[in-house]
C-alpha cells in the first residue's frame, strides 16, 4: 500500500494524516464504557458514540457515494447518522460500540483502496475536508464527556467559588499598530469559511497579550459581576437570570488554576467581564491580526509562531496534556507581536458574527458553513487543548449561538482610544 501511495506525496499525506486523526479517535474510546458511551448529558449535543457512526456516515457519504460512485454501504445507518436524520435528542437509540467500530472500519478499508486509484488533484482538498471534519467531532467528544464526568459528579472537574481573591497574571496589553493585514487563508486545507484570502485594514487597537485567567476572572465573581446587570448587555443579562449562572461551567476555586485560561464561558459572560475590567471583545480580524501578522515581513504567518505544524513545544493542542494549561506556558509559541497563548488551550470568543467573506463559496456543501452565517452565531479563534491539529491555525474559525458554554471557549480583550 505505501508503496504505490509514494507515487504521489499528495497521497502519502494524506494516507498518514487518517491514519493519524483516526488513531486519536479510537483512543478517546479506550477510556470511555458502554454507559458514557450511549448517555447524552445535554440535548443540543448528540451522544457521544453518535459521533462515531456519524464519522464513518460522512466518509461513506463523500468519499464512497459522491467520489468514487458506489452505493451507500450500511443503507440502515443513514436516516440515523446523517448530519440532518434526526433531531440531537432522537440520537441516542444506538447500535452497540462493535457494530459502530465495524462500519468505520469496513468503510475505512473500502476507502484507502479509492486512495490508491483517484486522481488526488482533483480531489485534495475534499480528503482534507474529510479528516478536519473528524477531528472536529473528535474535540466534539471530548467536551461531551467532559460533561458526562460532571453529571456523574467527579469532583476532580467540579469547580467552586473559593473565599480569597488574587491577581496572579499582569493584565499586560500588546498595541498593535494601524495598518494593513491579511486575513483569511487559501491553502489546499483551508475549509470554505476562511477563503479567500483577503486584505484588511485596521486602526490601531490594543489586545490583551494573555487570555483572561481564572485568577483574574475571580475578581469579577467577588465583586457581584454575576448579579450586577451593569456589566451586562441587555440580552446577556436576560439569559443570566434565565439560567441561574454564577459561575463559568468550568469554573475551579483552588488556585492551581489561578493562571489558567477561563473556560466554560458563554459569550454573554466574556462581554460581561471584558465590561467590568473597561475593554471589550477584539473583532476577528483584530484576533487574527494580532496572531499572524509578521509586520516586518509584511505577510502572513499560518501560525503565530511561523509555518513549522505544532509541537507540544508551542501549543496545548491535540489532547497532548488533556487539560489547560497556565497561559504562560508556551513562549515560543508567540506571535509577532508577542501574543501568547492564542492557538490551543482555549478556544477564545470575538466579537465578530459568523459570516462569508467577499467571494465566499460553499465547499463541500451549504450545510457546513452557509447556513449558519445568519447573524446568530459568534466567532471563535484558536483551537482548545482538544482540537485536534488538523484545526489549528490562526485562520480557522468556530462558531457557536453566544448562549453555548459546554464548548472549552475562554476569551482575551482588546480596546481602542476609540472606545472611549
Ligand atoms: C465547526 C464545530 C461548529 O459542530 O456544527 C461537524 C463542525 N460540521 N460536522 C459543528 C461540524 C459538520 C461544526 N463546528
Ligand atoms: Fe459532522
Amino acid at each position: 500500500m505505501i508503496s504505490k501511495l509514494n507515487q504521489s506525496s499528495a497521497k502519502e499525506a494524506i494516507y498518514y494524516a487518517l491514519r493519524e486523526c483516526r488513531r486519536k479517535t479510537l483512543e478517546l474510546f479506550d477510556a470511555i464504557d458502554e454507559a458514557t458511551f450511549r448517555s447524552q448529558p445535554h440535548p443540543e449535543f448528540s451522544p457521544i458514540g453518535w459521533h462515531l457512526g456519524h464519522i464513518a456516515y460522512t466518509e461513506s457519504l463523500w468519499l464512497l457515494e459522491h467520489s468514487a460512485g458506489l452505493p451507500c454501504l450500511f443503507p440502515q445507518y443513514r436516516q440515523l447518522f446523517a448530519a440532518d436524520g434526526l433531531p440531537k435528542s432522537k440520537r441516542v437509540l444506538l447500535p452497540n460500540r462493535e457494530e459502530i467500530l465495524y462500519y468505520l472500519d469496513t468503510v475505512r478499508k473500502k476507502v484507502l483502496e479509492n486512495l490508491e486509484v483517484v486522481d488526488i488533484d482533483e480531489q485534495e482538498r475534499l480528503w482534507h475536508f474529510l479528516i478536519q471534519h473528524e477531528g472536529q467531532h473528535c474535540e466534539i467528544i471530548s467536551f461531551v464527556w467532559e460533561l458526562v464526568k460532571r453529571q456523574q459528579g467527579d469532583q476532580a472537574t467540579k469547580r467552586g467559588i473559593s473565599d480569597f481573591s488574587s491577581l496572579s497574571m499582569p493584565t499586560e496589553m500588546v498595541l498593535i499598530p494601524a495598518g494593513e493585514f491579511e486575513q483569511g487563508n487559501n491553502s489546499i486545507d483551508a475549509l470554505d469559511n476562511e477563503r479567500p484570502a483577503h486584505k484588511v485594514y485596521l486602526d490601531a487597537y490594543w489586545i490583551d497579550r494573555y487570555p483572561v485567567t481564572c485568577g483574574q476572572y475571580r475578581a469579577f465573581i467577588e465583586a457581584g459581576g454575576y448579579q450586577n446587570p451593569h456589566w451586562w448587555s441587555e440580552v446577556g443579562w436576560q439569559w443570566r437570570q434565565t439560567k441561574q449562572v454564577i459561575q463559568p461551567l468550568y469554573w475551579c476555586s483552588h488556585h492551581h488554576w489561578d493562571d489558567h485560561p477561563v473556560c466554560g464561558v458563554s459569550w454573554y459572560e466574556a462581554e460581561a467581564y471584558s465590561r467590568f475590567v473597561g475593554k471589550r471583545l477584539p473583532t476577528e480580524a483584530e484576533w487574527e491580526k494580532a496572531v499572524s501578522w509578521d509586520a516586518k515581513a509584511n505577510c502572513r504567518r499560518t501560525y503565530p509562531w511561523g509555518n513549522e505544524e505544532p509541537t507540544p513545544k508551542n501549543c496545548n493542542c491535540d489532547r497532548f496534556i488533556g487539560q489547560t494549561t497556565p497561559v504562560d506556558a508556551y513562549p515560543s509559541g508567540q506571535s509577532a507581536y508577542g501574543l501568547y497563548d492564542t492557538l490551543g488551550n482555549v478556544w477564545e470568543w470575538t466579537d465578530s458574527w459568523f459570516d462569508g467573506y467577499d467571494g465566499f463559496q460553499s465547499y463541500p456543501y451549504i450545510g457546513y458553513s452557509q447556513v449558519y452565517f445568519d447573524h446568530q452565531h459568534r466567532v471563535l479563534k484558536g483551537g482548545s487543548w482538544a482540537t485536534l491539529s488538523g484545526g489549528i491555525r490562526a485562520s480557522f474559525r468556530n462558531w457557536y449561538y453566544p448562549s453555548v458554554r459546554q464548548i472549552f471557549a475562554g476569551f482575551r480583550c482588546a480596546f481602542s482610544s476609540a472606545d472611549c
